[in-house]
């Protein structure tokens, strides 16, 4: 079951969270695939650590098309991953150790080897039929609407189903048609799903594709794009109106959270919102307390790491978030290359200055497993590639570089798997960069972002004071406050000062100064950062 609250604490907003991806993490039967065993074995790590929930990618039994986000039966376990058995361990495990288990909700979409899209496939008069979206073919017999699909822009959102003579809408793979979400009993499947895990103590979902499950009744084309809209957009051809965003879609986040409230502890809803407006997220908080209670900003993971980017990404979501709500904020997931290799060129000076904004800035922090050891993405040769978008675009926009096993420790295997197993993916350079090193080494990456977490927890106000952007900022330096704190972030080769500043430094990417005394002047130099209690 959940653990228990502490007073004056809310533990999704005041604390850190962790994404896992189970098949990366801790390989514990020698299959060469990580399981929910292996993740319990590693609860340790975070708790030491210090995060207060996990969320794990999905659990639920899938052909793995697209690596769990096809689900065939969303109320077991995926056998490569373990049993119902497991994750309910996986809760208690994680519980003892005051963790909360978040799991992945994909809503949008079913596998085509569900039982429901089985029946629905089966014939236009199948009980099933309507809880998918099929359309008849134009007269020309081109599919019904101009929408693209989202893994490959080049061929459009629909596949033809020879047999009955319509199409179904699928997004993503052919193999993941889309649910009509206009249908009540899809509606009720689902909250009985999510009473089926909450029932076991399981804390909260992360619900995939969260802002796309309602899609136009009618149906309609997409409007052409113009230069001036955005790349993702432009990639398609066509704005996303009307499969996506859609006003219809609050009706339903609203009635998942009125389901989550009424457990206690209270369960949360945290949304993949790929909003590419950015003055549309705020919309998916509700009016702050009746839709989710995170959602996700890619306005920021898209962004480059420079401090007049992410300085913007930042002002623009605290302008426009309602009063209650609550930012979150992550460099990268399972879909987007690992923010170490994207952002900071693998430079761990880099990677310290980009923690300390994590940890600084209002709103929950979100690591992706290896974070906190500066892991880099791994290149995956093309004879290992296993996402679907890898397999059609390369390996450079494919998804398979930032999900290859964690690195436990420096000898064969990792500490991931036994040696001599050939992992699902292929290793990275695990004697370079691994947890066993860096926790015998005061001034790793680990022991920083340990160090931050503490702080972070200990500290009141970089919890819960507001951000205040200083006004020393510019292009190159970034510097906020919260309450009586200040966090400066060099983002430049160059040395930087902000003048008019006393106090004391409570935490320094140069582990040297922590403690040091600012009389006047803050010094920072280049790539480095600073907590400092004024
Ligand atoms: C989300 C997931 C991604 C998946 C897609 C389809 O974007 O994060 O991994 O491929 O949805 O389910």
């Amino acid at each position: 079951m959940m653990p228990e609250g502490e007073p004056g604490r809310t533990w999704w907003k005041h604390g850190t969270l962790y994404q896992i991806y189970p098949r990366s993490y801790q390989d514990s039967n020698g299959d060469g695939v990580g399981d929910l065993r292996g993740i319990i074995n590693r609860l340790d790590h975070l708790q030491n650590l210090g995060v207060d929930g996990i969320w794990l990618d999905p659990i639920t039994v899938s052909p793995n098309d697209d690596w769990g986000y096809d689900v065939s039966d969303y109320c077991d376990v995926d056998p490569a991953l373990g049993t119902l058995a497991d994750a309910e361990e996986l809760v208690t495990e994680a519980a003892k150790r005051g963790i909360r288990i978040i799991l992945d909700l994909v809503p949008n979409h079913s596998s085509d080897q569900h039982p429901w899209f089985k029946e629905a496939i089966s014939s236009r008069d199948s009980a099933k039929r309507d809880w998918y979206v099929w359309a008849d073919p134009k007269p020309d017999g081109s599919p019904p609407n101009n929408w693209r699909n989202i893994f490959d822009p080049r061929r459009p959102a629909w596949t033809f189903d020879e047999a009955s003579g319509q199409y179904y809408l699928n997004q993503f793979l052919a193999s993941q048609p889309d649910l009509n979400w206009w249908n009540p009993l899809v509606r009720d499947a689902f909250d009985d799903i999510l009473r089926f895990w909450f029932d076991r103590g399981v804390a909260g979902f992360r619900i995939d594709v969260c802002h796309a499950v309602v899609k136009d009744a009618e149906l309609r084309d997409n409007p052409p794009t113009t230069s001036d809209d955005h790349w993702y957009e432009q990639m398609h051809g066509v704005k996303q109106v009307y499969n996506a965003s859609r006003p219809e879609v609050h009706d339903v986040i609203r009635r998942w959270r009125t389901l989550a409230d009424s457990y206690t502890p209270k369960r949360i809803l945290v949304g993949e919102t790929y909003v590419l407006d950015p003055n549309r997220l705020a919309e998916f908080y509700g009016n702050g307390d009746d839709e989710l209670n995170l959602a996700f900003n890619f306005h920021l993971v898209h962004a480059e790491f420079n401090a007049a980017e992410l300085r913007s990404a930042v002002e623009l979501a605290e302008k426009l978030l309602p009063a209650n709500a609550w930012p979150t904020w992550t460099g990268g997931n399972h879909d987007n290359h690992r923010w170490m290799s994207r952002w900071c060129g693998n430079d761990p000076a880099k990677a310290r200055v980009g923690m300390v904004m994590f940890m600084g800035l209002r709103g929950t922090p979100f690591l992706y497993y290896g974070d906190e050891i500066a892991m880099p993405d791994t290149e995956v040769g093309p004879d290992r590639i296993l996402d679907p978008v890898g397999k059609t675009h390369g390996p450079r926009l494919g998804r398979d570089n930032e999900r290859t096993p964690m690195h436990w420790t420096a000898s064969a295997g990792a500490g991931y798997s036994e040696a001599g197993v050939e992992p699902w993916l292929p290793y990275g350079d695990y004697a370079a960069c691994n947890v066993a090193d860096q926790t015998a080494d005061v001034d790793s990456m680990l022991e920083f972002t340990r160090e931050l977490i503490a702080l972070r927890r200990a500290t009141p106000e970089l919890q819960t004071a507001p951000y205040i952007t200083h006004p020393a900022s510019d292009d190159r330096l970034w510097a906020w406050t919260r309450g009586s704190l200040l966090v400066a972030l060099n983002m430049t080769n160059e040395q930087t000062e902000i003048a008019g500043t006393n106090g004391t430094c409570l935490l320094h990417t140069d582990r040297s100064l922590d403690g040091m005394a600012v009389d006047g002047r803050l010094s920072l130099s280049p790539w480095s950062a600073a907590i400092i209690q004024t």
